[in-house]
């Protein structure tokens, strides 16, 4: 028998005749393959971890699609897509300065169920925020209202895609369902605005490659809803690719591909449950004391970029800085830049302890010299840096709340759960949530039901 794995689905080149198929043909796959002694058991349990997956995603899909059928009716040519969210593994806060990030997208993300209309009406409606019920708007006017909420997202797109030439005309009814959680730091915002160009893209059939959809998304969170971000979240939802981080180099947009090999390790991500909004954070305050540290580094050495500089040169011009604050702002967009360089360079020699031991010092930037962590995720990471099988934790987004990520043995993984969240429940006083994560592709189209 021969035995092809290929992405999220796999080709057996066998004889299933002998397969007495009753009632679910893939169960009995499952049980064919258990008792085969040729295939090996990690293959098996890879591979009905994706069928697991597949039938998972099928029921999400089915769900949405039901929902937006009740919610709009079933009426005419009703679509269905997913965009995933990211994880950050090293590189934090290195994207508005010029620097080098090493993010992944994730199997989770946001799913929507589009449908165009013949007039110029939006209908938004979300499954994480059934509250609200559908939210209406125009294609004509488009701009950021407080009562939008959440839509302020998708509208942002649309906005943005007029921008650059491409006007959305007809309007549409859209209904989102995301098992990201919301504000958790894994972007479920940069989430929706490439799920939305996606399904723009795809109905309206514009012109348009996955890195744009990116530019795009980051366009319309700078000037349409206010947030300064970098380019990170976006280019690493949109342009994911299963079981690969992406190295991407933002002063120039020069990506590769990298392989995540855990051996023996799986990334788990840990959520504090603190809730935290970009927009009401002290994110476009990190941006701009770094901006002024760069500009005044450039009175004395021509650098573009805060990402330009090694260590060495840090601390041969950091005295240009007139400001001590300052100067920690700009340390660690310079020593993470450059522990981001050195991991994945540690990822290629097959070094994960010394990955593991980049993350921690990321941690530890972005805590005494970029302040952006707080309790809920200095307790998170210094709890799981006790447990044994730990090789490296750190927080990962913009901080201020949002999630740790840590990549942890695999038979450490139940005791972490159990003993980091324990200990922060004690602490902090109510529980986090824990994720077992999986690194998944870009967005996607699902169906047309
Ligand atoms: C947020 C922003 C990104 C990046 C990170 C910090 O996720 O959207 O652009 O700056 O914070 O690394």
């Amino acid at each position: 028998m021969q035995f092809f794995g290929c992405g999220n689905s796999c080709l057996f080149v066998a004889s299933f005749r002998h397969i007495v198929v009753k009632m679910d043909l893939e169960i009995e796959i499952d049980r064919w393959i258990a008792y085969n002694s040729l295939i090996n058991d990690t293959v098996i349990e890879k591979q009905r971890q994706i069928r697991k997956k597949e039938r998972e995603g099928k029921k999400m899909q089915a769900k949405v699609i039901e929902k937006f059928k009740e919610i709009f009716g079933a009426q005419g040519d009703i679509r269905a897509y997913f965009a995933p969210g990211r994880v950050n593994l090293i590189g934090e806060h290195t994207d508005y300065n010029g620097g080098h990030v090493f993010p992944c997208a994730l199997t989770i993300g946001t799913y929507g169920v589009a449908r165009k209309r013949e007039d110029k009406k939006l209908r938004f409606y979300s499954m994480n925020f059934e509250h609200f019920g559908v939210i209406e708007s125009s294609v004509e006017g488009l701009q950021a209202e407080k009562k939008a909420d959440w839509t302020n997202y998708p509208k942002g797109v649309m906005w943005a895609f007029g921008e650059r030439g491409m006007k959305v005309e007809q309007g549409m009814d859209l209904l989102l369902f995301g098992n990201i959680p919301n504000g958790s730091g894994l972007s479920s915002s940069a989430s929706v605005e490439v799920l939305t160009g996606y399904i723009l893209k795809d109905l309206f059939g514009f012109d348009v490659s996955n890195q744009d959809l990116a530019l795009i998304g980051q366009f319309s969170e700078n000037n349409f809803n206010g947030v300064n971000c970098g380019i990170m979240d976006q280019f690493a939802i949109a342009m994911g690719k299963a079981d690969h981080a992406i190295f991407l180099d933002t002063a120039t947009l020069h990506y590769e591909y990298a392989p995540i090999r855990l051996e023996g390790a799986k990334i788990v991500i840990s959520c504090t449950n603190k809730k935290r909004g970009l927009g009401d954070s002290k994110y476009n305050e990190r941006r701009s004391e770094c901006e002024t540290a760069l500009a005044e580094i450039q009175e004395v050495v021509g650098i573009q970029a805060l990402g330009d500089l090694t260590e060495e040169q840090f601390e041969q011009y950091k005295s240009a800085v007139k400001d001590e604050i300052r100067v920690k702002r700009a340390k660690h967009a310079v020593y993470e830049n450059q522990r981001t360089l050195k991991a994945v360079e540690a990822l290629k020699n097959n070094d994960v302890k010394l990955f593991g031991e980049l993350m921690n010092a990321s941690h530890v930037s972005l805590r005494d010299d970029y302040e952006v962590t707080g309790i809920e995720l200095d307790t998170m990471v210094e709890e799981a840096w006790k447990i044994d099988g730990v090789i490296g934790s750190r927080m990962t987004g913009a901080g201020f709340g949002g999630c740790t990520v840590s990549i942890v043995k695999d038979e450490a993984v139940n005791t972490f759960i159990e003993k980091v969240g324990k200990a922060y429940e004690e602490k902090i006083g109510y529980a986090g949530d824990f994720y077992v994560v999986e690194i998944g592709d870009g967005p996607v189209k699902l169906s047309e039901a």
